[in-house]
């Protein structure tokens, strides 16, 4: 793997210009190079509506497997305090589709005025442009050095009923063509994983210290200490009024105490999402900024199987949902064998 990383820009930004070019100094301009086994940064300059059309065409291009072998993340600016989350999620589920890895905390925002990093200055006395520079180049970083080794095992996490849920089958009809990992699935009973109460940071540390959270309960006895040692997760998320369900966002929202204890950059997520109508592709979007950009997993290439199934088991029934789950199945054997 080339260790030069590729930054591919699409459109202008005058008041970002010459940060992004202090940020991405070390790096080759994407022109029309090839773009599997790279290292890639997107710089992606967001207008007042929230988009930036230039990169959408040209993702829409690209044929499928483009970024086979490719590892990603992106440096989102915008002249609104908005857009830039939901626009990297966007990209991040287009670009992982067509093959690529994402690193854990994958996305450098910059907002207007710079006021993201308002947070950052209260412990960093630097100007808020020099945090958003150092955090760029911290970012590149992270990129040129991401290694992905073997991952032995696999955890999980649902909270669906074995006897009808269209996800939980779906899993199940994944988990069949899965080897070389050991695998254990979680389940989080209605209503056992109550909701953050959003402690003191010093509280949550003092608890986290001690392998505990202030509610206790199945998080603590069985699912943090089975996330602490897992190399990857799986998702399985029915979409509830195009989101995650309480259940399972109680248990993302519960992560944190785990999370100022330890990085979950080595560890990988995947999903599997059915929605009865439509909609997958939001709860995607949500698991994607949850946990790849806000917690930090890593991003395997095609991390999600969506499907659409309303009643019980109809997702059985669905053309090609058999060799579909297989297929998701090879990209988890190949990625977490490491066989490139
Ligand atoms: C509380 C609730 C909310 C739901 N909201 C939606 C929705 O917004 N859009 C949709 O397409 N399906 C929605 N569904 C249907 C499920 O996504 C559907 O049943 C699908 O098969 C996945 O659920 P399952 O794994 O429990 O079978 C909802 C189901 C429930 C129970």
């Amino acid at each position: 793997m080339n260790s030069n990383v590729l930054h591919v820009q699409m459109s202008e930004s005058k008041t970002y210009e010459s940060l992004i070019q202090k940020i991405t100094s070390n790096t080759v301009k994407y022109t029309d190079q090839e773009l599997s086994d790279k290292r890639i940064v997107f710089v992606i300059h967001l207008d007042e509506i929230g988009y930036d059309l230039n990169i959408l065409g040209w993702l829409k291009t690209l044929p499928e497997k483009s970024f086979r072998g490719s590892v990603g993340s992106l440096i989102v600016t915008s002249p609104t305090p908005y857009h830039t989350k939901s626009f990297a999620q966007d990209v991040i589920l287009l670009a992982n589709k067509l093959g690529m890895t994402f690193i854990g905390h994958s996305v450098l925002e910059i907002v207007k005025d710079y006021e993201n990093f308002k947070t950052w200055q209260k412990t960093i006395d630097l100007s808020l442009e020099t945090i958003a520079m150092n955090q760029g180049k911290d970012l590149l970083e992270r990129l040129r050095a991401f290694e992905t080794g073997k991952l032995n095992n696999l955890i999980a996490l649902h909270a669906s009923s074995r006897k009808t849920s269209n996800t939980l089958t779906l899993w199940h009809m994944v988990r069949k063509y899965v080897t070389g990992l050991d695998i254990r699935e979680i389940h989080i009973e209605n209503g056992t994983v109550v909701d953050c109460i959003g402690c003191q940071f010093q509280t949550c540390i003092h608890y986290g210290k001690n392998h505990s959270c202030f509610y206790g309960g199945i998080m603590v006895e069985e699912v943090l200490p089975a996330i602490e040692t897992s190399d990857a997760l799986v998702w399985v998320c029915p979409n509830y009024n195009d989101a995650i369900s309480a259940n399972m966002m109680a248990v993302i929202n519960r992560l944190t105490v785990l999370y100022r204890q330890m990085s979950f950059h080595d560890k990988a997520c995947y999903a599997v999402i059915v929605s009865g109508n439509s909609g997958s592709d939001t709860v995607a979007k949500q698991l994607i900024g949850a946990l790849n950009i806000n917690k930090g997993f890593q991003l395997p290439p095609n991390f999600v199987i969506m499907a659409t199934a309303n009643d019980p088991l109809k997702v059985l029934e669905i053309e090609g949902i058999e060799k579909k789950a297989q297929r998701m199945a090879e990209n988890i054997n190949i990625f977490c064998q490491n066989v490139k």
